[in-house]
């Protein structure tokens, strides 16, 4: 017995990467320096010693991967512009020459029958602005106004889906606060600054966007983890909502009008002795813009546990599905949970929550090590069981009226994954680094067939997953 879920004839199946992650070309042609130059170059930074100065190389070879996009059949294809490429120092003097290169790549995407859906910043902050004071300094929101403007000016003819940032929870919360990320923080004050002022940029940037490239779609993409609690003792459920709150709630609140929660706010508050004066007359108005869809990017839970809770219940919940080869916590790794239940879950919580107008999968994937075999076959059986087992999760929250309209897997290669470097691999096209080839995975194989038939059969254990109870 097969079911075959069928998707609505306009969905959007594509396939995303950020530039860091893939350009290379890290000083060429008049770029600035990023944040994640400095950091990756930084000893002791990234656990393989690595950083992303050539990565997949993608700034020179853009024309293969577009043509190998053409063959998978993507319709849409998520990439992200970096700051420094198009304003070296963050604001005021243009470098022409690297938006040349973003219009030459949205170009050879339309030629190619390719949706561009461009993301403005995924974390490659110039670091001219970073020494400057960076995302805790409301300049950096004014300065991301003019690289905005900039963007639209040169490509909103021809780009009509923008994301204004990618994930702010990891450009404040990880950077800032928990320090695995460039700048490498661990200040929560600054955090929570940070996470301010990339909201407000993105409210800034709504406007600008929508006045240089009309009749675009005009949105931004939060990561979203399924919080649970271990056990149902009050210690754990009261910290299950807190960490709800300084991941999901705080930016979702705050973009869907209902200003920040009190309960995040009471949390931080010590650590303002002076009162939360940053957040200015006009701000949440400003972050609250309609926007015109919600990014979401999912991967898996996290089971939250009081552990200094002296009276806590033993857990209930555990960390019992299969595991990818990606983990939180670098001094403590957590391994990634395959999870597809909490992304109905979310879906459904988003849509009755919040009711955005329309929703995209903008990130969604795992990371295996599989390379190619004997026969130069990549045979990542765990990433296209990962994937199917998520698009049959939407597809079964499309069923309840969640407006989903697109499905974008990471990655579309192989690159270069953060602090962990090379060592994860995320892509559906697998990357030899050292000679820059690229393989399609039997993952990308399959995807190519369910954008061809808009739909796949649900057979052989892949049944769209059941709901999570409690
Ligand atoms: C997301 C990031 C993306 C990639 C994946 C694995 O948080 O947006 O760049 O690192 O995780």
């Amino acid at each position: 017995m097969s079911t075959f879920l069928a998707f609505p004839k306009e969905f959007i199946w594509g396939a995303a990467t950020s530039s860091y992650q893939i350009e290379g070309a890290w000083n060429e042609d008049g770029k600035g320096e990023s944040i994640w130059d400095r950091y990756a170059h930084t000893p002791g930074k990234i656990v393989d010693g690595t950083n992303g100065d050539v990565a997949c190389d993608h700034y020179h070879l853009w024309p293969q991967d577009v043509a190998l996009m053409k063959t998978l059949g993507l319709k849409a294809y998520r990439f992200s512009m970096s700051w420094p490429r198009v304003l070296p120092v963050g604001r005021g003097r243009v470098n022409e020459a690297g938006l040349d290169f973003y219009s030459r790549l949205v170009d050879g995407l339309l030629e190619a029958g390719i949706t561009p859906v461009v993301t403005l910043y995924h974390w490659d902050l110039p670091q001219a602005l970073q020494d400057e004071g960076g995302w805790p300094a409301r300049s950096t929101a004014e300065a991301f106004a003019e690289y905005a403007a900039a963007a639209g000016r040169r490509l909103g003819d021809r780009v009509q889906h923008w994301i204004t940032h990618n994930e702010p929870w990891c450009a404040s919360i990880l950077s800032h606060q928990l320090g695995e990320h460039a700048p490498g923080w661990r200040d929560p004050a600054a955090a929570l600054r940070a996470a301010h002022h990339l909201l407000l940029s993105h409210g800034w940037a709504v406007p600008v966007l929508r006045a240089s490239s009309p009749g675009s779609e005009v949105g931004i993409t939060l990561n979203f983890e399924a919080k649970e609690a271990a056990s149902a003792s009050p210690a754990d459920v009261a910290k299950t909502r807190l960490e709800d709150g300084g991941y999901n709630r705080w930016f979702m609140d705050a973009l869907y009008g209902r200003r920040y929660p009190a309960d995040v706010m009471a949390h931080y508050a010590p650590h303002f002795p002076q009162g939360m004066d940053f957040i200015q007359p006009g701000d949440y108005e400003a972050i609250a813009a309609p926007i015109d869809f919600l990014g979401v990017n999912y991967y898996t839970r996290s089971i939250v546990r009081d552990h200094d809770a002296p009276d806590n219940l033993p857990p209930t919940r555990l960390a019992d599905r299969p595991k990818m080869d990606m983990f939180n916590n670098l001094e403590n790794p957590i391994p990634w949970e395959v999870y597809p239940e909490g992304l109905y879950n979310l879906l459904n919580r988003l849509h009755f929550e919040y009711s955005p107008a329309k929703l995209y999968i903008t990130e969604n994937g795992a990371s295996y090590g599989d390379g190619p075999g004997a026969d130069g076959h990549v045979a990542d059986t765990r990433r296209r069981e990962y994937i199917q087992a998520h698009i049959a999760a939407a597809h079964r929250a499309m069923q309840n009226g969640v407006p989903l309209a697109g499905y974008f897997v990471w990655s579309l290669l192989d690159n270069f994954e953060w602090a962990k470097g090379y060592l994860q691999r995320f892509g559906v096209i697998y990357v030899d680094y050292a000679t820059q080839q690229r393989t399609p995975k039997d993952s990308a194989l399959w995807y190519r067939e369910v954008i061809a038939n808009n739909g796949f059969h649900a057979e052989n254990g892949f049944q769209p997953p059941n709901v999570q109870n409690g």
